[in-house]
């Protein structure tokens, strides 16, 4: 919520099929108090499904595939610039599989937060569900936390637990760690949105009892 009392306007970036994004959209839709709502969506390939469900939703959408770019400092030029023309004040990577440069996080200092399914620092990268698996970790589960230049590594914002089964594999792992993610990442925007985190460090603090 911004000085105005206005829903802060919100970018998400994806790159496959938005559960993510329709679990904002879902939670934005039911909280009036969520204090936030999404004024684009954009992705690194143009077959993202998430795109067509946000075309759905009436928000602008763009989709720049970095191997149509000569540099990867021209695509992240093309995100940051689609994403401008929507003015948006917090950044979610919901599901994006790129890195974003210290250049990109200047535009959003301290607004930009990723959703990782893992207990951080515990298995970071794209492979985190396989990775927990193959450890034989008997707990694992997700993190929102705000993003640095670090692959997976900013102050964290909050985590969930999910206990790894005996007979799991990584689709019915993935299955029940986004069912914690779908209620997770939503609270953690909504937090990031009404202005009740702080960061100090690498902690994040929540203002009043919104913890
Ligand atoms: C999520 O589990 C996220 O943690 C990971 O990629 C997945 C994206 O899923 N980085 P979806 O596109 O939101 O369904």
């Amino acid at each position: 919520m911004g000085l105005t009392g206005e829903p802060t306007p919100i970018g998400v970036l994806i790159s496959g099929t938005g559960s993510n994004l329709r679990a904002l959209f879902d939670a934005i839709d039911t909280d009036p108090s969520f204090g936030g709502k999404i004024v684009t969506v954009g992705a690194d390939r143009a077959d993202a499904g998430g795109l067509a469900f946000a075309r759905t939703r009436g928000v602008t959408t763009f989709a720049h595939e970095l191997g149509t770019f000569d540099t990867r400092q021209a695509w992240e030029d093309a995100m940051i610039a689609s994403l401008k023309q929507a003015a948006p004040d917090v950044i979610v990577l919901a599901g994006f599989m790129r890195l974003v440069s210290a250049t990109f996080l200047g535009h959003w200092p301290h607004k930009v937060v990723n959703t990782h399914p893992s207990l951080l620092p515990a298995f970071r990268g794209a492979h985190a569900i396989d990775d927990a698996l193959a450890y034989g970790a008997k707990v694992t589960g997700c993190t929102v936390h705000f993003v640095d230049e670090e692959l997976d590594h900013g102050p964290i914002i909050a985590q969930q637990a999910v206990p790894v089964e005996p007979d799991d594999d990584a689709a019915t792992l993935r299955t029940r760690i986004q069912q914690c993610e779908h209620e997770l990442l939503p609270r953690c925007v909504s937090l990031l949105c009404r202005g009740e985190l702080t960061i100090d460090g690498r902690h994040v603090r929540v203002r009043k009892d919104h913890a």
